[in-house]
């Protein structure tokens, strides 16, 4: 679940950074990629040259690097990161957070990040300090600005004492960082098509459509985010492939058929949002066609239809989704397509909501399921709108 992910890991001056080398290990190890930022203090406990060479990436402790002059760009390096982990986080560096304090360059990562839920900390101090109830009170500050607690373990204290305050152990910070570890979609194969399908007429031209693939690469990202590992088929977009997802470009129906069935059996939920050609050209002329005074007809065939096939092979547990882009009696079909298709529910598209559907960067959908239950989303963005789907797709399933 870390693959690819981008984390930033923020280390301030206590005795616990002497294990800061093993977290970007085991963060190196879980396929993420890692740059480091330190208080400029932590330098007395680990060294830079330690953490950038664990992490392939330069390690940074000032705004300017000193040799180079070269500013380190806080929000930058926030805007990089998928996740932000301070550990250890000290009593200082945690009342700094609270207090909106910026005097070093670990800070002003922090107050850069643009989502507060991608800020992971896990506080180490010794027990007295981390009893304290202004230290008590700043770290529940953090949690209400969304900040995520890795709480303090219990054991022997450098100070010899023993009690809360011990950073996490590596493991455990390690996941709690993967997310929901409860959660439905942990590690569960998840199956999206997206975007369009081309069909070729001739080297030069081919039919198409209108689709840009946001909803299905949402949805990918959204399902890798909860925890499952993904693998998008997509058809020709303009997008950027989610880096926490694996990518299977294809051009045609049946190319997106043929990666379909390789994962049939290995998937457990498919979501197929892509808008596949019915029909392709009989024949794709091998050379370019040439413009004559009459019309031109082109004989078309039917593609497979993915989503029917998936639908009538269903192996045991195995749930399917489909999409329904309607422009009339658009419930009336949707529900006619969930039973011809066999799909476990089905996500309806209306082109008669504004804002909605194709092109646009946000979306409204009614989720139906088998028994006929109803949801009807609200129009959000495709991203927001995605992770509402995770969700909802989560409480059909349990
Ligand atoms: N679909 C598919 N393979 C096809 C056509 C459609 O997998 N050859 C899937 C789409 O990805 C979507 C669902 O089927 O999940 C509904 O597609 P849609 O084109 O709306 O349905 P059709 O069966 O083609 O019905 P119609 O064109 O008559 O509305």
């Amino acid at each position: 679940m870390l693959r690819n992910k981008r984390v930033l890991l923020g280390i301030s001056a206590g005795i616990a950074a002497y294990k800061t080398p093993l977290i970007v290990r085991e963060l190196i190890k879980a396929g993420a990629e890692v740059q480091v930022v330190m208080t400029p203090s932590t330098l007395d406990f680990v060294t830079p040259l330690t953490l950038s060479t664990l992490s392939k990436n330069p390690v940074h402790h000032q705004y300017f690097d000193g040799e180079s002059g070269e500013w380190n760009n806080h929000v930058e390096l926030a805007k990089w990161a998928d996740i932000f982990l301070i550990a250890p986080a000290t009593a200082n560096t945690i009342a700094k957070m609270a207090g909106g304090l910026c005097d070093n360059l670990l800070l002003a990562c922090y107050f850069s990040m643009p989502d507060p839920k991608k800020v992971f900390f896990a506080p180490a101090m010794d027990l007295d300090m981390f009893k304290h109830e202004q230290n008590q009170q700043n770290i529940q500050k953090l949690q209400d600005f969304g900040n995520r607690l890795i709480d303090a373990e219990v054991g022997e204290l450098a100070s010899g004492l023993e009690g809360k305050g011990r950073m996490a152990e590596v493991d455990n910070i390690i996941n709690a960082l993967m997310g929901d570890q409860d959660g439905p979609w942990l590690n569960k194969r998840v199956v999206v098509t997206a975007g369009p399908t081309f069909e070729e007429i001739d080297p030069v031209r081919y039919i198409g459509n209108y689709s840009s693939g946001k909803m299905g690469y949402a949805l990918a990202e959204a399902f890798a985010d909860a925890g499952a590992l993904v693998t998008l088929i997509s058809g020709p977009t303009h997008l950027d492939s989610p880096r926490t997802v694996d990518i299977k470009r294809i051009i045609s129906a049946n190319e997106m058929f043929e990666e379909v069935k390789a994962l049939q059996d290995s998937t457990d939920l498919f979501i197929m949002a892509a808008a596949v050609a019915d029909y392709k050209p009989s024949k794709r002329s091998d050379q370019k066609i040439k413009k004559s005074e009459e019309d031109l007809q082109i004989k078309l065939e039917a593609n497979p239809d993915i989503l029917a096939y998936v639908g009538k092979n269903k192996k045991e547990g195995q749930f399917v989704v489909g999409f329904a882009l309607e422009t009339n009696n658009e419930l009336e079909n949707a529900k006619g397509k969930l039973k011809r298709k066999n799909a476990d529910a089905i996500l309806l598209n209306s082109m008669n909501d504004e804002g909605a559907g194709f092109g646009h960067d946000t979306n409204k959908v009614t989720l139906i399921d088998k028994n006929n239950n109803e949801w009807t989303s609200e129009l959000k963005s495709k991203k927001d709108l995605a992770k509402d789907i995770v969700k909802r797709i989560g409480e059909l399933l349990s």
